[in-house]
């Protein structure tokens, strides 16, 4: 399979790309470094550029598409952990739709987050329209709430492509991790706002993630064992969800 890969220079994204790439596939790499392509996603005309050159060095035809380019609730601007977590992805996934469609048993996974249902669609200021001012009025709390904004909006976005990406025959999936052991996360624990809630934030199997087990999800849902898994969110969180929201179902 060709497989494109955002975020493929460090954490899950290298993972994935790691474990792809032993599993035979052709992998196109994309991120800020350590990548086939070197683009800053957050600006609109470079993001251009990098599809034009996913698709001249993928031959205009991609079998798989893994969008896992984001950033943490550290990040100081708000406004641009949107711009990556979400207007980015849902650009790229709109972009290279006709590429999928060409290609052989093809899917696409977003990569979100177990913070996207730390909010609902209804309360969310993406849908509201009004993020930059509701950003600005959180305070020190801003980049957690630009976070799970982010995340929510994404999965949301997913969703919202089931029936076109389905009947295009191209399967479309997030997967929503808890705490895992990447540099993000180190961010977050070594940033003073955030350290101490992701400290406690222990999910009930008693450890973080690695990046190899979010891979290995990630791996399955772009195989053709996966025929019928589409328009799905998979928590992937050691227990997390299910203790916080029991009834949440
Ligand atoms: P990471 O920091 O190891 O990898 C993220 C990658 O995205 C980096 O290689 C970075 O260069 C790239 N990236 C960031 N901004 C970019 C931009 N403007 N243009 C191009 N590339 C850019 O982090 P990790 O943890 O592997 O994150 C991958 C995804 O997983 C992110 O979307 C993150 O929100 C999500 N996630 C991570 C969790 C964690 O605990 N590590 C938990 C839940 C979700």
């Amino acid at each position: 399979m060709r497989i494109a890969i955002t975020g493929s220079g460090s954490g899950i994204g290298a993972a994935t790309a790691a474990a792809l790439r032993d599993a035979g596939h052709d992998i196109i790499g994309i991120d800020l470094r350590n990548a086939d392509i070197t683009v800053d996603l957050t600006d609109a005309a470079a993001r251009a550029a990098a599809v034009d050159a996913v698709l001249e060095r993928a031959g205009g035809v991609l079998d798989g598409l893994v969008l896992c380019a984001g950033v943490g609730p550290q990040v100081p601007d708000p406004n641009l952990v949107v711009e990556i977590n979400y207007r980015a992805t849902v650009a790229l996934l709109d972009a290279l739709l006709p590429a999928l469609r060409k290609g052989e048993n093809p899917a696409a996974v977003v990569v979100s987050s177990v913070a996207s249902t730390q909010i609902a669609w209804a309360d969310n200021p993406i849908a509201k329209g009004n993020e930059a001012e509701a950003f600005a009025q959180a305070g020190d709390f801003a980049g957690h709430y630009a976070y799970a904004s982010s995340k929510n909006a994404v999965t949301v976005a997913v969703r919202e492509r089931a029936v076109e990406w389905g009947g295009a025959g191209v399967r479309l999936n997030t997967v929503a991790p808890g705490s895992v052991e990447t540099p993000l996360l180190q961010a977050g624990l070594d940033d003073p706002r955030y350290g101490e809630a992701i400290r406690n934030f222990v999910a009930p199997i008693g450890r973080n993630g690695k990046p190899e087990e979010i891979a290995s999800l990630i791996t399955y849902l772009l195989s053709p064992q996966a025929g019928f898994v589409h328009g799905a969110q998979f928590v992937i969180d050691g227990g997390i969800d299910a203790q916080t929201r029991p009834t949440a179902v």
